[in-house]
């Protein structure tokens, strides 16, 4: 059953400007703002631009209090407990840095975390001769099981668990509230990585139970490039150190927050954080809807058409309601495969760039090669059959 207006759908779409000579397929990576939120960043710039001393020495702040309250209301959470920040990478360095560790203490993290993710805790471990730790999950990774996997490499030296809420190699949704319940019973602290979760699913951080919620609004949300956010339990709050350090208090002179020291990173300009509100406003409740039964109809139909080639397959999301508007199929691996690597992709990819204008990650993890689709609502069923068509010519499936 379709659950979205055509007529929604194609209103929507005139607010995006992609460039018309690529095929778009790639907003689990970067996500294109509709013009409104653009134009909204550009006001926000030009107020600044006008009178930067009042801007950054007095309206700033109160600014990023007015924009964390409409997120929060979003996130059904408080404001207290949210800084806006650039982007999730920044906000796991900030969880990282505010880590105690000594030395033989564990970070857990799963199998299916976040090449720059793993990066930032391997760092943080090496300086205090903390290890992390992998938990590898089933395949594909069924709810119970994914709890159970975890749980089974917990120790009495482990600090902390990080998971995502949706994957990036694999795109799958993992259980996250089930797994900070296990976690607490444990006492241990759960930092969760959510920017692909941000208006693909409901988030809502002191329902899921986490210590630490880690996202960017560039992604699904659609907000500008370089805007996103970090909640914290106020448990952690006390805890908070920023690996940026600067003047670190409020800079109009208010009292004092954990936020200062993220609020003011150094001089740069808070218009994508700023307009993470239109951002909202833009998908307002009906709009959020239309989105995800959109893009999931059309990842749907896609994936169907794929696993009618031979030995595609459905890699982690074996039933449609596994996902929501990404997901990846399995591709077979041609002899002589070398699974492609940050900077150097998937030779089918370059393939489907250069001679098709398809823009579409094909990528590998555990040794299994994916492509990993996308929908959003500026893309089109033909979109699709024009990627299907260049697969099926493709002499670099077999
Ligand atoms: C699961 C996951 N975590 C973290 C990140 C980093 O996000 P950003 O580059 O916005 O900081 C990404 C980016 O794709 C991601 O997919």
């Amino acid at each position: 059953m379709t659950r979205y207006a055509e007529e929604a759908v194609s209103e929507l779409q005139s607010h995006w400007e992609l460039d018309a000579s690529t095929i778009y397929l790639n907003h689990g990576s970067f996500g294109p703002s509709p013009r409104p939120v653009m134009q909204a960043r550009e006001q926000w710039s030009l107020r600044l631009e006008r009178q930067p001393m009042k801007f950054f020495c007095r309206d700033m702040e109160q600014l990023l209090e007015e924009t964390a309250e409409i997120l929060a209301a979003f996130l059904q959470t408080k404001a207290d407990r949210l800084a806006l920040i650039d982007n999730a990478t920044l906000a796991m360095n900030i969880v990282a840095a505010s880590t105690d560790l000594t030395p033989g203490d564990e970070i857990l993290l799963t199998d299916h975390e976040y090449g720059a993710v793993r990066n930032i805790w391997n760092a943080r471990c090496q300086q205090s001769g903390a290890k992390v730790v992998s938990a590898a999950l089933p395949f594909p990774p069924q709810d119970e099981s994914v709890v159970a996997a975890i749980e089974a490499r917990l120790t009495p030296r482990t600090r902390m668990i990080v998971i995502s809420h949706v994957t990036s190699p694999t795109a799958c949704i993992l259980p996250v509230k089930a797994v900070c319940a296990m976690a607490r019973r444990h006492g241990v602290p759960v930092c969760i990585d959510g920017p692909h979760a941000i208006a693909m699913l409901d988030v809502h951080p002191e329902d899921i139970g986490c210590d630490y919620y880690c996202a960017s609004c560039h992604k699904w949300l659609c907000a500008p490039f370089g805007s996103g956010f970090l909640w914290i339990h106020p448990r952690q709050h006390s805890g908070i150190r920023c690996p940026i350090v600067s003047w670190g208090g409020s800079i109009a002179g208010r009292p004092a927050s954990w936020k200062d020291r993220i609020n003011w990173l150094g001089t740069r300009d808070p218009a994508p954080l700023l307009a993470i509100s239109a951002a909202i406003e833009f998908f307002s409740a009906e709009r959020l809807q239309t989105f995800r039964h959109y893009s999931h109809s059309l990842i749907c139909s896609a994936r169907r058409k794929l696993l009618e080639l031979p030995s595609v397959s459905t890699f982690c999301t074996p039933d449609e309601s596994d996902f929501v508007s990404m997901c990846g199929v399995e591709l077979p691996q041609p002899k002589g495969w070398k699974p492609g690597y940050h900077g150097h992709p998937d030779p089918l990819q370059l393939e489907l760039r250069d001679q098709h204008g398809i823009e579409v990650p094909v990528g590998s993890w555990n040794g299994r090669r994916f492509l990993r689709l996308s929908a959003h609502l500026y893309n089109r069923p033909q979109d699709f059959d024009t990627l299907i068509s260049a697969i099926h010519k493709s002499e670099l499936l077999t």
